[in-house]
């Protein structure tokens, strides 16, 4: 063989690391509607900044005949570059490389730049597109994908941490993603589970399409596990750039102020009137959000996932904070199992980030019936008081309507260390909605009323005037202040000023139990 000058050598070496699984491969990934693993990469981050490590690495496998296949940089890019000028690390796994599966030196260059986005407080983006375990290195890839789980584990909380699934994403490779803070798929493309549609099959005799089982909508919609659900992956990469915008980079930092024209004193008179008279009408939590928020501009976290609750990002003043509002325009934006679960994580999480919590509540109480009551809704409703409870960040919450029972306590009330509880003159702070109580204290006096209707009607309308109303709460300071509803978003703004600088602490542990 003619003998190569180092730079020849370098350059062909550079140049199969880009080709990847090779041009067929290449064509086959952009036949099937997704980006290959470099193209993704370019996409996320600011043009000219990613800069890639362990572009040569290659696998060491001798079995199956994989010594004569060794592509460099072993089917994932990995490296680290800016996104809007901050740093974030990335990998993105290349499916045109024995199938973007996972091997021993690929999982250790996965390990490589999370431990590296740790040491320097950096967020951690995965790109996955992968077949898995690579199944001819055997155990030495499982134990490559439990290094990356431990990674993962020990950086939450650290440091954010992104999975976008733009392909496969099957067996306990799901783990990692489920372990970061958010997921997003892209429809069509992505899926992921557990045990897919064959074994299934065999295992249970039901007959479903990967689809169905783990694509973006089932998993945005139905079991949660997804935050996000995008069209392709160009919107996906746009997603996680938006997201990050939101995020500090790691949980000693300030989130980032981003300029504002938008007015903090900029009053938003459609308030006063939006609650509807009747406390039985709905009416919908996004356009209050909307109405309050800097240039009305919302990133809603799951929003197809336990609709009751609406989570998400937004600025108020520049600076980002985290909505947590219940949804009168469904289920009467009662609290059940998914929407504690859902409200419970994203509180943990802008906890451990530093982003202040404003909360929005309109709550008739849990949701009652047997299912929620033998699917656990004492534990799970659990985790999102526990999750408030324990939030340190400044907390700011405005009842906008109902504060019902169990449900007033939970939603960001004064006893679970809110710093601001503000009320719209609409607010109703009671043990049950009027209608309720009446039927439980005076069953037995309007069952032997001469007009029962009647007498059914004046207990009712005594009990809205003595508590169906924000003043009770308002004298014995758990609320502490009743506001004009148009003034919502300079109070909101000025709060989050004040608060600033708030420092409060937990109780020594090694951690606490949530009830998981
Ligand atoms: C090695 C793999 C691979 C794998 C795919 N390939 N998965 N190579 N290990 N796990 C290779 C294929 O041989 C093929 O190589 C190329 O990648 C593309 O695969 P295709 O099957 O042609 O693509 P497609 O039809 O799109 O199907 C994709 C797929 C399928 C659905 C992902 O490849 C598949 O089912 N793979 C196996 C999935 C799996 O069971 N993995 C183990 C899961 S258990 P060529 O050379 O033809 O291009 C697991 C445990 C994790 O991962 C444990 C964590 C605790």
């Amino acid at each position: 063989m003619a003998h190569q000058s180092p730079s020849a050598r370098f350059a062909e070496l550079e140049h199969r690391a880009e080709l990847g699984g090779g041009a067929d491969r290449i064509a086959r990934q952009h036949a099937a509607g997704k980006l290959t693993a470099r193209e993704r990469i370019e996409r996320l981050f600011d043009p000219g900044t990613f800069e890639e490590v362990d572009k040569l690495v290659v696998h060491r496998c001798r079995d199956f005949g994989m010594e004569a296949q060794q592509i460099p940089g072993d089917g994932v890019v990995c490296g680290s570059g800016c996104v809007d000028g901050r740093v974030v690390y990335a990998f993105a796994q290349d499916f045109t490389v024995f199938g973007g599966s996972l091997s021993e030196t690929n999982a250790a260059k996965i390990c490589k730049i999370m431990d590296q986005a740790v040491k320097v407080g950096a967020p951690i983006v995965g790109l996955n597109d992968s077949g898995g375990a690579r199944i001819q290195e055997g155990v030495a890839s499982l134990a490559g994908y439990a290094d990356i789980f431990l990674r993962n584990t020990l950086a939450s909380g650290v440091v954010p941490q992104i999975s976008a699934i733009l392909g496969p994403c099957a067996g306990g490779a799901v783990y990692s993603p489920a372990i970061t803070d958010f997921t997003v798929m892209t429809e069509a493309t992505s899926y992921m589970f557990v045990t897919g549609p064959d074994v299934i099959r065999t295992v249970t005799h039901e007959d479903v399409t990967k689809e169905e089982l783990g694509g973006a909508m089932t998993h945005n919609a139905r079991s949660g596990v997804a935050h996000f659900a995008v069209a392709d992956d160009d919107a996906a990469l746009a997603l996680v750039r938006d997201l990050l915008s939101y995020l500090p980079s790691n949980n000693v930092d300030d989130p980032p102020v981003a300029p504002t024209t938008d007015p903090s004193d900029r009053e938003a008179p459609e308030l006063d009137t939006i609650v509807p008279a009747s406390a039985m009408q709905p009416y919908d939590m996004h356009e209050v959000i909307g109405a309050i928020v800097d240039e009305g501009v919302f990133l809603e976290v799951q929003q197809h996932f336990a609709r009751n609750l609406v989570v998400g990002f937004a600025r108020m003043g520049g600076r980002p904070v985290g909505i947590v509002a219940n949804q009168p325009a469904h289920l009467a934006g009662v609290l059940d199992i998914d929407a504690s679960v859902k409200g419970a994580r994203f509180v943990r999480f802008c906890d451990a980030f530093n982003i202040p919590l404003v909360t929005f509540e309109d709550v008739p109480g849990f949701l009652p019936g047997t299912v929620q009551e033998f699917g656990g809704i004492i534990r799970h409703g659990a985790k999102l008081l526990y999750a408030y409870a324990e939030a340190t960040v400044p907390k700011i919450t405005v009842v906008t309507r109902k504060a019902y029972g169990g449900a007033y306590c939970v939603m960001s009330s004064k006893h679970l260390r809110t710093d601001v509880n503000l009320a719209w003159p609409t607010a109703e702070l009671a043990v049950m909605g009027p209608e309720g109580a009446v039927n439980i204290l005076y069953k037995r006096e309007i069952e032997t009323a001469a007009d029962p209707v009647a007498a059914r009607a004046a207990r009712v309308e005594e009990f809205r005037e003595a508590f169906a109303n924000p003043y009770v709460a308002a004298t014995r300071g758990f609320l502490d202040e009743v506001i004009a509803p148009r003034t919502t978003r300079m109070r909101i703004c000025r709060a989050l000023e004040r608060l600033h600088g708030k420092r409060e602490t937990m109780p020594p542990k090694k951690h606490g139990n949530i009830p998981l």
